[in-house]
C-alpha cells in the first residue's frame, strides 16, 4: 500500500485525463437497484473502495451482484422486502454516505443489522440521521456521542414524517427518504439550503411516488420498484483537482470529458470563475437523468475570493482543493458558513489550515471557516488526516511549491478517485509514492 506521496512541480497539464465515476450516484445505484424487482446495469461505477463497500453490504444481504467488466454492476434486485439478515456486521469502511443511507434504508426492515466504519467514521455524526429516523419509529443504538458503531433493530412498521432539516445535508435527507420507502404515507424532508437531489432523482427513475422542487423532497411508502439501467457521469468532485491543478499550473491547457455538472455540485466552477479561472463547459447531453459537460480548463492567474454560506452546500466536498487555489491566488480569501468542513473524512478547515501553515501559507481558522492569504507555497510535509480529499489537495499543491511536499497517510485517495496519482501524473503532474523506509 502507498502510503504516502512526493508531490514537486511537473509539466503544464496536457490531454484528457479520465475522470472516474460519480461516487454519490454509484451508492444509491447499488442501493435502488439491491431493492428493486428485477436486474440492473450499472455502467461508470465507481470502482472506489466506498462504492465497493456498499455493493458488499448488498451483497451480504443476499443480494446478487455481477461484475462483467471493471465499472459494471449487474445487480440482480430482491424487491423492496427481500434483503437478508446479513449475519455479520456491514463494513462501511470510509464511506459516511454508505452507513448514513445504509441507516435509513435499513431502519425498515424485519430483521436487525450493526453498521461499522473505519476509525474517521467512527468519529463522524450519526445523530442528525438517528433522530428523524426514531421519530419514525426506528430503533438505532449508537457508541457514545451519537457514533459509529450504529446497532440498527428492525421495525417493519415505520411512519411517515414531515422533517425540517437543520443541516443543509444530502445524506440526511436522503436517510430520511429511503426509510420513508417503508413507512406507512408520505414522507418529507424540508432543507435551509437545497443539496444534491440524486436520490429523488434515482427514486423517480425506479418507479417510486416521489415529488421534489427546490429544497424540499417527498416519497410515498411501499412503492414497487422496478429495475433501471444507470449510466454514472464522471465525479465533478473529482475533476475538481485537475481543474484546480490546470487553472494553476502556467501552460497547461487540458479538457475533462463527460463530467456530471449538475448546479447542485458545481459551486467550485462559479468560484473558481469568480477568482478568474478560464474554464469553458461545453455540454454533452444527459447520463442517467443528470447533466454531464466536457470541461476546457486552460491556465489563468487568480485573485482573492470570498465564499459565504448561500454556496456552501454547492461544494461541499470542494473546500480542500479550493483552499490551494486560494493559498496561490493573488490576494486573500475568505470562506464563512462552512461548520460542516469540521465534521467531514476529517476536520476539514484544521487539516487543511495545518497543512497549509507547513506550507508556509498564512491561514486565520475560524470556527466556520478560514482566511487564506495567497503566498509562495514551498516544500514541506503535511498530514492529509487519511482524508483522501486533503490528500489530494495537497497533491495538488505540490504542483506549484518551491520544493517537495510530501503527504502522509494518502491511501484512502482510492475511495473516490482510484489511480489518482497515476492520472494526474499522465496529465503532467510531479506526483509519486513515498519509497517505503524513506524518512
Ligand atoms: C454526499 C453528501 C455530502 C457530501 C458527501 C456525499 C452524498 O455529505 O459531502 O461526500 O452522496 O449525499 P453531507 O450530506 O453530509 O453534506
Amino acid at each position: 500500500m502507498v502510503e504516502g506521496w512526493i508531490a514537486s512541480p511537473g509539466a503544464a497539464l496536457q490531454g484528457a485525463p479520465e475522470i472516474p465515476g460519480d461516487k454519490s450516484v454509484s451508492h444509491r445505484a447499488v442501493m435502488l437497484a439491491s431493492i428493486a424487482e428485477g436486474s440492473s446495469r450499472i455502467e461508470g461505477f465507481l470502482e472506489g473502495t466506498d462504492a465497493r463497500a456498499t455493493c458488499d453490504a448488498f451483497a451480504r444481504m443476499g443480494v446478487r451482484i455481477d461484475v462483467p467488466a471493471a465499472g459494471v454492476r449487474v445487480v440482480h434486485g430482491v424487491g423492496l422486502d427481500g434483503l437478508r439478515a446479513p449475519g455479520a456486521v456491514l463494513d462501511c469502511g470510509n464511506a459516511g454516505t454508505a452507513m448514513r443511507l445504509l441507516a435509513g434504508l435499513l431502519c425498515g426492515q424485519r430483521f436487525d443489522s450493526v453498521l461499522v466504519g473505519d476509525a474517521s467514521l467512527s468519529r463522524r455524526p450519526m445523530g442528525r440521521v438517528i433522530a428523524p429516523l426514531v421519530r419514525m419509529g426506528a430503533r438505532i443504538d449508537a457508541a457514545p456521542g451519537s457514533v459509529p458503531p450504529l446497532r440498527i433493530h428492525g421495525n417493519n412498521s415505520l411512519q411517515a414524517i414531515d422533517f425540517e432539516n437543520e443541516v443543509s445535508s444530502a445524506q440526511v435527507k436522503s436517510a430520511v427518504l429511503l426509510a420513508g420507502l417503508y413507512a406507512n404515507g408520505e414522507t418529507r424532508v424540508r432543507e435551509p439550503r437545497p443539496t444534491r437531489d440524486y436520490t429523488e432523482r434515482m427514486l423517480q427513475a425506479f418507479g417510486a411516488e416521489v415529488s421534489f422542487r427546490t429544497g424540499e423532497a417527498s416519497v410515498h411508502g411501499r412503492p414497487a420498484l422496478h429495475a433501471t439501467d444507470v449510466v454514472v457521469p464522471a465525479d465533478f468532485s473529482s475533476a475538481a483537482f485537475l481543474l484546480v491543478a490546470a487553472t494553476l499550473v502556467p501552460g497547461s491547457e487540458i479538457e475533462l470529458r463527460g463530467i456530471g455538472v449538475d448546479e447542485r455540485r458545481t459551486g467550485l466552477l462559479r468560484v473558481l470563475r469568480r477568482m478568474g479561472a478560464d474554464i469553458t463547459q461545453v455540454p454533452r447531453g444527459s447520463r442517467g437523468g443528470m447533466a454531464v459537460a466536457d470541461l476546457h480548463v486552460r491556465h489563468a492567474p487568480l485573485h482573492g475570493v470570498e465564499v459565504d454560506a448561500t454556496e456552501v452546500a454547492d461544494m461541499i466536498d470542494e473546500f480542500p482543493v479550493l483552499f490551494v487555489a486560494a493559498a496561490c491566488a493573488d490576494g486573500s480569501s475568505t470562506v464563512r458558513g462552512a461548520a460542516e468542513l469540521r465534521v467531514k473524512e476529517s476536520d476539514r478547515i484544521a487539516t487543511m489550515a495545518m497543512g497549509l501553515r507547513a506550507l508556509g501559507i498564512r491561514v486565520d481558522e475560524m470556527p466556520d471557516g478560514a482566511t487564506i492569504h495567497g503566498g509562495r507555497l514551498r516544500g514541506g510535509r503535511v498530514d492529509s488526516q487519511g482524508d483522501h480529499r486533503v490528500a489530494m489537495a495537497f497533491a495538488v499543491a505540490g504542483q506549484l511549491a518551491d520544493g517537495e511536499v510530501r503527504i502522509d497517510d494518502v491511501a484512502n485517495a482510492e475511495t473516490s478517485f482510484p489511480g489518482f496519482a497515476e492520472i494526474a501524473r499522465s496529465a503532467g503532474c510531479g506526483i509519486g509514492p513515498v519509497v517505503a523506509g524513506r524518512a
